[in-house]
């Protein structure tokens, strides 16, 4: 049906086009293969950008720049309603591609491996679909273009220039290639962790590495550290609580028979309960300092929150599995497994109620993989419940 490097086949596509999901001005898989073949990473997207908006001009909408590399776009429906908001983040990753597709990446170093082109080819499909039938729906949708979703920085950027002014309610998807295409993932409630940064810097004092005992050993107290913290997450914080404590750097050293005089790591923390959140920094400086100290070290704690957790709406969810259902088919929606990963579409449910679902991408490989791809398939599946999602909030909101 559909091979490896996303050609969709003849039979598929009628599949599609009989369910009256198929775009009629745009072609989303020319689109999202243009945007894969020239990926940006965060807050650098100004050719993403700038393409998106072509697009909407085709479409006959308006649009504007928002947050820098974001764009924006309201779709008026017939008469007054309330605004809702769908929304695609459109940023690629520092990842060299290895998949040797025909529309492979030309920005060395840079890839589409989180499949956010094919968000913004579902979003630009589903703006094609609302456009089209504007006299059907009332209210107004407004089209959110997100950059930098991978550094957690841009929804913030976007809200701050006006992105969710009047807006009621706010749904987005992510694709997922471990998901079959044709299927969704949906849950209600708390699915993605909340995520912080941190950074630990231990000075000793440095020296020749045949006299250890001249010198107080940064790295064997940073090393104690690696492993110290992890009581954090078994020992400290309740075994029913989920958390992580991720030391991902490490760095020290010039040579192998020199002793440094510091040693730093950097890592991630994730939870869902905000109380646990309040509690790391502390826990991390007791055990980080404490541990520094016994080996004759000192140790600085830098912790930085970044996002809470992504939290379902359960009235809003409701309406997207009830969508779901009805263009899938009940035995197609399937749970959104919780996971520890993180998404700033959080930043827009601390405002206003959202919720955010998997679409089935069927890839053969996982998210930020060099070989990542998806089933293009997914493209025409996605606009459709996305454009479809926009018309019941507005009629149920209304
Ligand atoms: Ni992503």
């Amino acid at each position: 049906m559909i091979d490896l490097h996303g050609n969709l086949a003849y039979h598929s596509a009628d599949k599609i086009k009989e369910k009256g999901h198929f775009s009629v001005i745009l072609d989303l898989i020319e689109i999202r293969r243009d945007i894969h073949r020239h990926p940006e990473t965060a807050f650098k997207e100004e050719r993403t950008a700038s393409v998106i908006q072509q697009h909407l001009k085709r479409l006959d909408l308006d649009s504007r720049r928002c947050a820098g590399t974001g764009v924006i776009c309201d779709i008026q429906g017939k008469g007054p309603g309330p605004t809702i908001a769908l929304r695609a983040d459109i940023d690629a990753l520092p990842i060299t591609e290895a998949t040797g597709l025909p529309f492979q990446s030309v920005n060395q170093g840079v890839m589409h491996a989180c499949g956010h082109d094919s968000h913004v080819a579902i979003l630009l499909g589903a703006a094609e679909r609302l456009a089209a039938t504007r006299e059907q729906w009332p209210g107004t949708v407004r089209l959110i273009f997100q950059p930098a979703e991978e550094v957690v920085g841009g929804a913030s950027k976007m809200v701050e220039d006006g992105a969710l002014a009047g807006v009621r309610a706010i749904f987005g998807l992510h694709n997922d290639p471990t998901l079959p295409v044709g299927t969704a993932g949906v849950a209600a409630g708390p699915v993605m962790a909340a995520s912080d940064r941190f950074a630990v810097t231990i000075t000793g004092k440095g020296g020749h590495a045949a006299y250890p005992h001249q010198t107080t050993d940064p790295i064997l107290a940073a090393a104690a550290v690696v492993v110290g913290l992890q009581t954090i997450a078994s020992r400290i914080i309740s075994p029913l609580e989920p958390v992580v404590v991720s030391v991902g750097q490490f760095h020290a050293g010039t040579t192998g028979n020199i002793i440094p005089d510091r040693a730093e790591l950097r890592g991630t923390t994730r939870y869902f309960n905000l109380k646990v959140g309040e509690e790391l920094p502390g826990l991390m400086e007791t055990v980080i300092g404490q541990i520094a100290k016994g080996y004759r070290c000192r140790a600085e704690i830098k912790y930085d929150y970044l996002v809470k957790p992504v939290v379902n709406d359960a009235s809003l969810t409701a309406l997207v599995r009830s969508v779901c259902r009805q263009e899938l088919g009940d035995g197609n929606v399937r749970d959104f497994d919780k996971v520890m990963g993180a998404e700033d579409f959080s930043v827009y449910q601390q405002i206003i109620p959202g919720c955010i679902f998997r679409l089935g991408s069927e890839g053969p490989f996982g998210l930020h993989h060099p070989q990542f791809n998806i089933n293009e398939e997914c493209l025409d599946i996605g606009a459709g419940l996305l454009a479809e999602v926009a018309k019941k909030a507005l009629a149920e909101l209304g």
